[in-house]
């Protein structure tokens, strides 16, 4: 027994060194036995590729090369000994079938202290069954199809240079890290997709979102209870539903959302441009110093956005309004066009009025010679600069 044991352990490290040489310092999931056919699942391979190089010292990468490969629900965990990497070069593809997946993630990477996911692959999420059931909305018993790439307890992370397509729920979910920037990456979904959020967070502090494209039928962005310190910056979205915080407020002791900036970002052909939503409840939280700067918004229904009244699927007269208090919002240098008449409309909570809500410079056309509106309900704005529509307490 014990020398079976140890023959084969030094058989495995003699195989992990030829293939981390042999592929630059990667274990290359290939030698692992993934095969690049689109139809056998590599998962096996991917977890095996994963654990080696987590529990290995020396070697810190694993890479998914050019090829097409099936890969079923993964969850890449740590903590490893050393900092990790995840090369995707070529395309992973998730089983089509929604009941293929136990758990709400397709790859979910955990409990890792400093990871990079890179190589310019895609990860393809094979979303149409998904969303030719509907989704979940509306739905009060609905199991909600698997996020796409999930990171959740990750430290100091870099998600550099890939692609996301066709996820069954949100494409990425960033949840209870810290210190992530996730760049360049392009994330695609058809305008009809529903709940295809780009990229979401919650629960997590000092998170960057830049120099990215999301097209998708949900949020680009969109930022949950207890996110702390995001910058959301050179990013451009559309079609979808616009950049948004909330929704808040729809479950008890959601931790408050802070320190919120999207700065120097394009939003066109949106439901939304910038949004602020919270739910009809009696849930108490506070979001508060978020500023969104330098945004251009093309043809979104609702160019800049407080509401809430939000409370899609109950009878809605019945619910109390949100106790959410929403202070410190800037809306600065935000320039564009309204698919509607009512470019600005803060619609703040009866029973929580909005406080600080400042708007400067703000630029919105409707259709030539349609001057556009400003609505507000339990706030007073202070607004400054250029401001079209003009939202002073006047026109209330
Ligand atoms: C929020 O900003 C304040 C003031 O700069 C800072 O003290 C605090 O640490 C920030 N919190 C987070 C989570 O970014
Ligand atoms: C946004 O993009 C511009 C041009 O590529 C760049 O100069 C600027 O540094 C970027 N901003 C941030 C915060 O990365
Ligand atoms: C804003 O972002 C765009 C690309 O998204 C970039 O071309 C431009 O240089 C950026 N401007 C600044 C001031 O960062
Ligand atoms: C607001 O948040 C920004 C980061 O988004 C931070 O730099 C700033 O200090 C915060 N301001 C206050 C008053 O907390």
């Amino acid at each position: 027994m014990a020398n079976s044991a140890t023959a084969s352990l030094l058989c495995t490290a003699a195989f992990l060194l030829s293939a981390w040489s042999a592929s630059g310092g990667a274990l290359n999931v290939k030698d692992f036995g993934a095969i690049a056919d689109g139809r056998s699942d590599a998962a096996g391979a991917v977890l095996a590729a994963w654990a080696a190089a987590c529990f290995s010292d020396g070697v810190t990468a694993v890479l998914v090369p050019a090829g097409n490969f099936l890969v079923g629900p993964v969850a890449l965990r740590g903590p490893c000994k050393g900092p990790m990497t995840f090369r995707l070069e070529g395309t992973v593809k998730a089983p089509a079938d929604p009941a293929a997946f136990s758990d709400e993630y397709w790859i979910s990477f955990e409990s890792i202290d400093q990871l990079t996911v890179n190589g310019g692959g895609t990860f393809d999420g094979q979303g149409a069954t998904a969303w030719s059931r509907g989704g979940c909305t509306g739905a009060s018993k609905c199991r909600i199809p698997p996020v796409s790439v999930r990171f959740s307890f990750v430290k100091w992370a870099t998600i550099d240079g890939i692609s996301s397509i066709d996820s069954k729920f949100f494409h990425i979910l960033i949840s209870d890290s810290e210190h992530i920037t996730a760049q360049f990456l392009t994330v695609t979904s058809p305008a009809d997709s529903p709940n295809t959020d780009g990229v979401h967070i919650t629960r997590s502090s000092d998170i960057t979102v830049a120099h990215s494209t999301v097209r998708s039928g949900d949020d680009c962005v969109s930022v949950g209870p207890g996110a702390a310190g995001l910058l959301v910056v050179n990013v451009t979205c559309g079609p979808g539903h616009g950049i948004s915080v909330g929704s808040l407020g729809r479950y008890e002791k959601e931790e408050d959302v802070k320190n919120i900036t999207v700065k120097n970002c394009t939003v066109q052909g949106t439901q939304n441009g910038v949004r602020i939503k919270t739910w009809r409840s009696n849930y108490a939280s506070s979001a508060y110093n978020i500023t969104f700067e330098d945004v251009v918004v093309k043809d979104a229904a609702n160019p800049i956005i407080i509401d809430q009244y939000y409370c899609p699927h109950l009878s809605c007269n019945d619910q109390p309004p949100s106790r959410v208090s929403i202070s410190s919002v800037n809306f600065w240098n935000i320039r564009g066009t309204s698919a509607t008449k009512t470019a600005v409309n803060l619609m703040c909570s009866s029973a929580n009025p909005c406080r600080d809500v400042d708007l400067r410079d703000v630029d919105i056309y409707y259709e030539a010679g349609n001057k556009p509106v400003c609505e507000f309900s339990n706030v007073k704005p202070i607004s400054s600069g250029i401001m079209q529509p003009a939202c002073s307490p006047s026109h209330a």
